[in-house]
């Protein structure tokens, strides 16, 4: 959702600027843009439509030189993607340019009110109320003139402003939009994520909610919106710079399918002690987990599906009922929450705007709320009352997958501490699970092992408009994620249904050109699955199954299978999203669609 960069320095700040907008073009990628302010005292703006190399090339042609500058890719809400409407804006006056991430939701009130008073606007973005509010209430001081212009906006924003009026600062501001602080040696930096700075320092300050961060090359002073001073503490980062390249992958969503053995062995390592999980971060006193009623899960997409894995997998350990909601759904329904209650956010960037709204619209009406994150350092992270980290490290791919497989075990150890602690699950059981989960790792790599034969059923399949992917019980929501991963970044239509629910309406859909997906590993529902594939395979749909290495019989009934080694049922989403994630990867690539950044989609959504 846009992404933003700043610098002041030393250093020229165009190269700065234009490597931060390649690590951040996963944000939003329609427009790109920069400005400096240069040596003469004029602020230069140099912006297009298109991808970051086209501005790249427009910057190569130009002679920008200066230390102070702002950059920004675009996701565009209001406006069309062109020239005009990517940032940086500048005031009326030209002396003032902005960066904004985020929605300004009364924009329209506030453009008739400067327009009468003689503003003229060029672009029809919100953001350009930015500028010409700031230059509209200057007098004399931009920090001031930011705030009292932020106490006017109503909305979401991240921004970075800079002014020839005082020519040694950044103004920057947030609020529902990320935005981090990079502390270097006589130099700062702004960024809308970690990532994007990691290769100049891995000290950060994290602004909360409508503060606004007055940045010099050697300090930075914070103040609220009413203008109080704000001591901040420098969070340090440990992430680094190799962790967001792609290390000789074809893209990021391959680098990070073939990490999740690491991010699994991360999580054990750090939540085993002495073969028993150990939550230690996590604050439930046993008398509140004796009266625990219920668990809400909220999240968006990915992180969503991830929740529902969560759900089998807790009410089967523990007994404790879950309710998974849509963040974007639970946020404007009635809720039915209790202090008996917990409530669960899950998400990868720690952005999201839904979750954001649905966590802090149940804050204090549950015992507490814990958030299950990626981001150290990301609103959800700072706002929730308890936090368990997923440790996936950066996750640049706009699909997620390594950060569902972190989601993934963080809520198996999760579901096992609450078993443990309702005494549903004996130690011998706890035992078990884990000594399966240990071997997960490895039982990943067989699965890596057969990735030229998904590449070539990749190959086989990659010319069919629609498919169906079919799953059953805790296989269902990764039926729903295989589903999204080809949606998402292969632009074919793909949708999921529990397998039993397929004869209530979709099979009216399957013919020969309409390939049906079925995960069928040997678990309880196996021989239901069996059926339900047969009924597939009578109307002449192609099928693919995932399944399990010790059934010898799959392969006479369906046309192309990839195996997963067996584990017991409640551990298998762990293995069988991977190859949905891999054939997703390769359909995509094949038909040479853009994997790390497709159409349309944005890696976190900060707006609603
Ligand atoms: C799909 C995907 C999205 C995200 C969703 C939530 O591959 O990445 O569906 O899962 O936008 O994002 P987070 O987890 O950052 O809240």
């Amino acid at each position: 959702m846009c992404g933003i960069i700043g610098y002041i320095g030393h250093r020229e700040a165009l190269p700065i600027l234009m490597q931060g907008l390649k690590k951040l073009e996963y944000r939003g990628y329609d427009s790109a843009g920069v400005a400096i302010l240069n040596k003469e005292n004029n602020i230069e703006i140099q912006k297009c439509k298109g991808r970051i190399k086209y501005l790249e090339d427009m910057v190569r042609e130009k002679d920008l030189k200066g230390t102070i500058g702002l950059g920004h890719t675009r996701w565009a809400t209001h406006g069309k993607p062109n020239d005009i409407n990517a940032h940086p804006h500048f005031s009326g006056d030209h002396e003032t340019v902005v960066v904004h991430n985020g929605i300004i939701e009364n924009y329209l009130s506030i453009k008739e009110n400067l327009i009468l008073n003689g503003y003229q606007f060029i672009s029809d973005t919100d953001t350009e109320v930015l500028p010409h509010l700031i230059q509209s209430l200057y007098q004399g001081n931009i920090t001031e003139a930011v705030r009292n212009s932020l106490k006017i906006v109503t909305g979401s924003y991240a921004l970075g402003v800079i002014s020839k009026k005082e020519p040694d600062k950044i103004v920057a501001s947030r609020s529902g939009s990320p935005l981090v602080i990079g502390i270097g040696d006589q130099e700062m930096f702004i960024a809308s994520d970690i990532p994007a700075l990691l290769n100049y320092t891995r000290k950060m300050i994290f602004l909360e909610e409508n503060e606004i961060a007055t940045i010099e090359k050697n300090c930075i002073h914070v103040v609220n919106l009413e203008g109080e001073e704000i001591k901040k503490k420098v969070v340090y980062i440990d992430w680094d710079a190799q962790m967001a390249e792609k290390s000789g992958y074809k893209h990021f969503m391959l680098k990070e399918i073939i990490q999740q053995p690491l991010v699994i062995r991360d999580n054990l390592v750090k939540y085993i002690d002495s073969g028993r999980v150990n939550l230690s971060d996590i604050h439930l006193p046993q008398n509140i987990v004796n009266s625990l009623e219920k668990i809400h899960i909220v999240a968006c997409g990915t992180a969503y599906y991830a929740s529902l894995v969560g759900k089998y997998a807790i009410e089967s350990l523990s007994g404790i009922p879950v309710e998974v909601d849509y963040a974007s759904e639970f946020r404007y329904r009635t809720q039915l929450l209790s202090k008996n209650s917990l409530g669960i956010v899950i998400s990868q960037s720690g952005e999201t705007a839904d979750t954001i709204a649905a966590m802090r619209s149940c804050k204090n009406q549950v015992y507490s709320e814990l958030a299950i994150v990626n981001v150290k350092g990301s609103t959800i992270s700072r706002e929730a009352d308890q936090v368990m980290y997923i440790n996936a490290g950066p996750e640049i791919g706009v699909a997620s997958t390594k950060a569902f497989m972190g989601q993934l075990i963080s809520l198996y150890l999760f579901a096992i501490f609450l078993g443990k602690a309702k005494k549903q699950l004996s130690g011998q059981n706890e035992e078990k699970i884990l000594n399966e989960m240990m071997r997960i790792p490895h039982h990943m790599e067989t699965i890596f092992s057969q990735d030229d034969k998904i590449k070539s059923i990749a190959n086989q399949f990659s010319n069919y408009q629609h498919f169906l992917y079919l799953g059953r019980d805790i296989n269902f929501p990764i039926a729903l994620e295989g589903a999204l991963k080809l949606k998402e970044i292969s632009y074919i239509h793909a949708e999921a249904y529990p397998a039993g629910e397929m004869k209530h309406g979709p099979i009216a859909l399957l013919d020969v050109n309409f390939p049906v997906v079925a995960i069928v590993p040997r678990d309880h529902v196996y021989h239901k699955m069996i059926n339900n594939i047969k009924e597939v395979t009578t109307r002449d749909a192609p099928v693919i199954a995932v399944a399990s290495e010790s059934d010898e019989q799959i392969k006479e009934i369906v046309d192309k299978v990839i195996y997963i080694p067996d584990v017991q049922t409640i551990l298998s989403p762990l293995l069988s999203v991977v190859p949905l994630q891999l054939l997703a990867y390769h359909i995509a690539d094949i038909l040479g669609k853009d994997v790390d950044k497709p159409r349309n989609l944005a890696k976190s959504v900060t707006v609603e």
